[in-house]
């Protein structure tokens, strides 16, 4: 190996490169490669190493609470998931259009999960996420408001590519909490993109909030620009068994 041009591609911060150039300098395959063959094999190790980088950053700044693994969502027809919507979906075309998703349906039904596969997709398109649970975003807006870091704390939200919302409509909203909450969504309709996750029928998404008038405003919103999945079906949670050995 060649010390010097080691040295250089330290130097251009092309580490990536410089530690294949090092490892693989005496592989016999690599090393009977033409010039740019052996080029080749190199940036593409330093352009993956730094794509797989960006997207492990992106992923841990989203703070998914789980890393879903895409291939084994559940298809079944009693889940009510449309596979040709669900492949539609990991394609991210709908986050550049800024479309949003609703995804409702009983607890277990996998809705964090299906968020969290979308989320974990996005990233790797170069998508800038943020997961959060409804209450704990209100508490940390209220805690915000009283250390005045409120703006700092709804500018990152809404700068986010994709904001994934889980747990709506646990619990009915103060005037303050629905005022927040649609300052959020609003700013950022037709701009950026939502998924929104609810235990909640759809229909009965307006008694979350605390003043009607508001209620239609983001309702009409999210209704007109959303792709809606409504999951059914028994829990995917593990069932407690009394007989284990
Ligand atoms: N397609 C799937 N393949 C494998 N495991 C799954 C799948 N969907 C969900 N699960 C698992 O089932 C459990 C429940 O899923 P999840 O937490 O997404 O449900 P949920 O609808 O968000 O429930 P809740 O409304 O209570 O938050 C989790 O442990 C999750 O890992
Ligand atoms: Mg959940």
């Amino acid at each position: 190996m060649n010390q010097e041009n080691y040295k250089k591609l330290k130097e251009l911060n092309l580490s990536n490169m410089a530690a294949y150039y090092q490892d693989y300098n005496d592989v016999k395959e690599f090393m009977s490669l033409d010039f740019d063959s052996r080029l080749s094999v190199l940036l593409d190790f330093e352009i993956n190493a730094r794509r797989n980088k960006k997207i492990t950053a992106l992923a841990k700044k989203a703070n998914f609470k789980i890393k879903p693994d895409i291939t084994t969502i559940d298809f079944s027809p009693e889940r009510n998931l449309d596979k040709e919507l669900f492949s539609k979906l990991t394609s991210c075309t709908w986050i550049s259009q800024c479309k949003n998703l609703v995804i409702a349906g009983a607890t277990g039904t996998g809705k964090t999960y299906i968020a969290s596969a979308l989320g974990y997709r996005a990233c790797m398109l170069n998508y800038k996420v943020a997961y959060i649970r409804v209450p704990r975003l209100m508490l940390d807006i209220n805690i915000s408001k009283a250390d005045n870091t409120y703006n700092i704390l709804m500018n990152k939200y809404k700068r986010v590519d994709l904001l994934i919302l889980d747990d709506f409509g646990l619990a009915k909203m103060t005037a303050a909490e629905t005022r927040d909450f649609l300052e959020l969504v609003e700013d950022r309709d037709n701009i950026k993109s939502c998924i929104i996750i609810s235990q909640l029928p759809i229909t009965n998404w307006y008694d979350v909030f605390f003043d009607p008038t508001l209620a239609d405003a983001v309702m009409d919103r999210l209704r007109s620009n959303s792709y809606i999945i409504e999951l059914k079906g028994p829990s995917k949670r593990g069932i407690l068994k009394n007989d284990i050995e």
